[in-house]
């Protein structure tokens, strides 16, 4: 019998139940007598023992579900080095789970965080193979990850609600959007909702350039104006702060809670205009998959299935010109993907006016 270990980990999204689908359908239809044995809340059940032996009807009707089956959780990597409270090396513990159980590999369905843990464990010689899950999309290594797209419409969706609220109204609405450090979603979502003012972490903001680009609007008989904001976005002042420099500003200053109520105050002081702040959230992470991560995760799983089968071992499955390739999980561990300031996508939304609060 041939035993494999799976597990989801770090924050959730639409797709990974028709990820491990895919994986678990593709591996059973494959030579020798697989059994797939699931980790409970992703690494914390790899150290603490707690697993499902998986029957391939678990895996049936998982396609269109979002969450994931196996429950997740935040194991940060950082830590991971660090006994728990009980003294217990995380690390030698789910070494030992793992030989314990007789793994062949470890399939490990996880976003940055998750993917460093799962080069860790592959330096201490266990088998793994990785899928990348995120709706931040900010894996290095693949043009795109499972979950962002249908994050993307959930994003999309809450700026065409406030779309008509804000014609209504002629107020200044911003959207904040999720992301962590990057604007992958926010640069989607933006462009697909239509958004006046997109922005991201990648590109400081000015704040004067941003009331200019409303005022403009305003001007121009617009009577409404949106803004989609990334949750990381950063103003150009406070991007040329350090750390300290920043913690201090905000220990004197006050407290926002977060950047896109930040930017509504300051909005409303200079200009004097009504602003509203919408907050989607942990919304973007859930729902069904669009048809899109559906189709992606099912081709992530199968390709993986097949590295399994050749006991090709230490890759992520990753997307490249959207053929399925996979990629050194070395290469992948601790980099970071952003978007380019540069990059096409942004050149054309500018040119079609839309304001990046930079230029
Ligand atoms: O990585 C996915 C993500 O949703 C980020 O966009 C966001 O910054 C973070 O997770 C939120 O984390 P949590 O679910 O732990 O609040």
């Amino acid at each position: 019998m041939i035993r494999i270990g799976m597990l989801t980990s770090g924050g959730d999204c639409q797709s990974l139940n028709a990820t491990m689908r895919g994986v678990a359908k593709a591996l059973y239809r494959m030579p020798g007598d697989i059994e797939i044995v699931g980790f409970v809340d992703g690494y914390k059940g790899l150290i603490y023992e707690e697993y499902r032996v998986m029957k391939p009807e678990n895996f049936s009707g998982i396609l269109t579900t979002g969450g994931t089956i196996l429950g997740t959780s935040r194991q940060p990597f950082k830590l991971m080095r660090t006994p728990d409270e009980n003294g217990l090396n995380k690390v030698e513990a789910m070494k030992h789970t793992y030989k314990k159980l007789k793994l062949e590999c470890l399939v490990v369905l996880g976003g940055n965080g998750s993917q460093k843990t799962a080069n860790l464990l592959r330096e201490e010689g266990l088998n793994v193979v990785s899928l990348p899950k995120t709706i931040d999309n900010d894996l290095w290594g693949t043009d795109i990850t499972f979950g962002f797209q249908s994050a993307i419409n959930v994003a999309t969706n809450a700026i065409d609600c406030i779309h008509t609220t804000a014609a209504s109204h002629g107020r200044v609405f911003i959207v904040e959007v999720m992301g962590h450090k990057v604007g992958w979603l926010t640069l989607h979502a933006g462009i697909a909702g239509g958004a006046d003012i997109i922005l991201l972490p990648e590109i400081p903001y000015d704040l004067d350039i941003v009331i200019k680009a409303l005022k403009s609007r305003a001007q121009n008989g617009k009577k409404f104006s949106i803004l989609a904001v990334a949750e990381g976005a950063i103003s150009k002042e406070d991007a040329c702060m350090t750390k300290k420099e920043l913690k201090e500003k905000k220990k004197n200053g006050v407290v926002y809670p977060s950047v896109a109520y930040e930017i509504g105050a300051q909005i409303t002081e200079r200009t004097g205009q009504e602003v509203r702040v919408t907050v989607p959230g942990h919304m973007q992470r859930g729902g069904d998959p669009c048809p899109y991560d559906r189709v992606l995760s099912t081709r992530l799983g199968a390709e993986a299935a097949k590295l399994i089968n050749n006991k090709e071992y230490g890759y992520m499955v990753a997307v490249n010109n959207n053929e399925i390739v996979k990629i050194p999980l070395a290469d992948v561990a601790g980099k970071l993907k952003t978007v380019d300031p540069e990059s096409s996508i942004v050149k054309e939304a500018k040119m079609i006016g839309i304001s990046f609060g930079d230029e």
